[in-house]
């Protein structure tokens, strides 16, 4: 099959300018507009490309340093596409003492990424997080929107070869 014509870049860009800024809208006048701004975006378009930060900056009257510092400053924005299927591994207390320090250089040294890196295939991208309220079979891991507990590297391996 022939491949889908792209837009050129320029059009791309603009687009995304304008998906931006009509999410900004639907924002306006609520105090504290950035975060839930930049939640939307990443749940609208599925990461936070850095080249909403000027547009962010501009509609919000903010400088870009103050836009960028929050952007890096939560772990839960993406600067760029997801994976195929997410991962995430519990590193909170009770999932730690039952050894998912251990599960984490597993998972890290497996895909080859570090948490928050997609592998390079885009079929896998690595998180942590901190408690998922499963904590009484720990260690946790979600992959996709399914959450397994008691999860060791043999059990790891398993749910990547299913779910990736
Ligand atoms: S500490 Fe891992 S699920 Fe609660």
């Amino acid at each position: 099959m022939a491949p889908l014509p792209q837009p050129p870049v320029e059009q791309a860009e603009q687009s995304l300018e304008q998906q931006v800024r009509s999410i900004v809208a639907t924002h306006r006048g609520d105090r504290g507009a950035l975060l839930p701004i930049l939640h939307s975006i990443q749940s609208e378009l599925g990461y936070v490309d850095p080249a909403v930060i000027p547009i962010l900056a501009d509609e919000l009257n903010l400088s870009r340093a103050d836009v960028h510092g929050v952007v890096t400053f939560y772990h839960d924005f993406r600067s760029t596409p997801a994976g195929r299927t997410t991962v995430r591994i519990c590193r909170a207390e009770a999932c730690q003492a039952m050894g998912a320090n251990a599960l984490a250089g597993h998972a890290q040294a497996r895909l080859g990424v570090a948490f928050g890196e997609t592998t390079p295939d885009g079929a896998v991208t690595l998180e942590q997080t901190f408690c998922f309220g499963n904590c009484a079979l720990a260690p946790a891991v979600q992959v996709g929107d399914r959450l397994y507990g008691r999860v060791d590297a043999d059990r790891l391996d398993g749910l990547l070869e299913v779910d990736a």
